[in-house]
């Protein structure tokens, strides 16, 4: 970042620069949250900051133009369960709310989609700490790798990324250990990375966005929940896993399938 000096050239206002210059670097924070690493004394970050804060929570603008009303999605209700604090002699309440969500699936043709899904990725690969991913969802010769986003209230609120895959391994849910010489086939579609905006965790789009790629993966074909795999899952993604494909060793081990994505 530059800092405007003033004209006057006096030593003592040099100095009173060079402090501030050296107090910035002291004052590089890092937000727990999003993961941004900025500035807390520089305004210019801290506004950045905000917006690239409330961006990730909430989730990233999603005009209407992207997908008109005709686009192939997937409409369905999302029931909300809010817990409102108590007021004064009032009991807390529960109050539900519906909200309308689409699942669409990117047209790898479409540039404005594009950029917006590499956008979310980049902010994806930021709370993960992942490098980058196999970008196969974009191209054009891995027709069954794919990126699918989940959009409410004109916002992408998640996001969840494939690649083709042909061969997986089991992960010992407990330690993330894998299981030694022993793979998987008949695995078909691995996910590459899967998101979803924090505000809007756990109330089932993960395993929505999971389903629907089942459903709309291989053309003419509905997967069966076997037939997935995750990429080097996070906590959170080992949890997701677990829930919708894991399994019960007979040794008493939860068991997800996993694979090798090739970067
Ligand atoms: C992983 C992630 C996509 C899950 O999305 P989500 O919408 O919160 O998941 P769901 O609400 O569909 O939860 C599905 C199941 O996963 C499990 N789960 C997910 N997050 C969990 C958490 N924080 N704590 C406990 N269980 C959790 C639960 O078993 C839940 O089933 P339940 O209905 O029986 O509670 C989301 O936490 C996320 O985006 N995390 C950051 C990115 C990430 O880690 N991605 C995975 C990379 S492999
Ligand atoms: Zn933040």
């Amino acid at each position: 970042m530059s800092v405007k000096v003033a004209s006057d050239k006096s030593t003592k206002k040099v100095q009173s620069i060079l402090n501030f210059t050296d107090n910035n670097i002291k004052k590089t924070i890092t937000c727990t949250i999003c993961e941004m690493t900025y500035n807390s004394k520089l305004p210019v970050d801290v506004d950045l900051h905000k917006k690239y804060h409330l961006e990730f929570t909430n989730g990233i603008s999603w005009p209407n133009t992207l997908t008109p009303s005709n686009y192939l999605a997937q409409n369905f209700n999302l029931v909300v369960t809010e817990t409102r604090p108590k007021l004064g002699k009032l009991k807390s309440i529960k109050a539900q709310n519906i909200v309308k969500a689409r699942i669409i699936v990117i047209d790898k043709t479409n540039k404005r989609q594009i950029e917006k899904v590499d956008k979310i990725l980049k902010m994806v690969n930021q709370e993960l700490n992942a490098t980058e991913d196999s970008k196969q969802w974009r191209n054009l010769n891995f027709k069954n790798s794919k990126a699918f986003v989940i959009v409410i209230n004109n916002k992408a609120v998640g996001l969840c990324t494939t690649d083709t895959i042909t061969e997986g391994k089991w992960m010992i849910f407990k330690n993330q250990k894998l299981v030694p010489n022993q793979t998987i086939s008949g695995v078909k579609i691995g996910i590459s990375r899967i998101w979803i905006s924090p505000r809007w965790r756990q109330l089932g789009l993960g395993l929505k966005l999971l389903k629907f790629v089942t459903e709309n993966s291989i053309y003419g074909q509905s997967l069966f929940k076997n037939q997935i795999a995750f990429s080097q899952p996070s906590s959170n993604g080992g949890k997701l896993a677990k829930s919708f494909n894991g399994v019960l060793h007979k040794s008493g081990e939860v068991l997800i399938q996993v694979y090798t994505e090739d970067v």
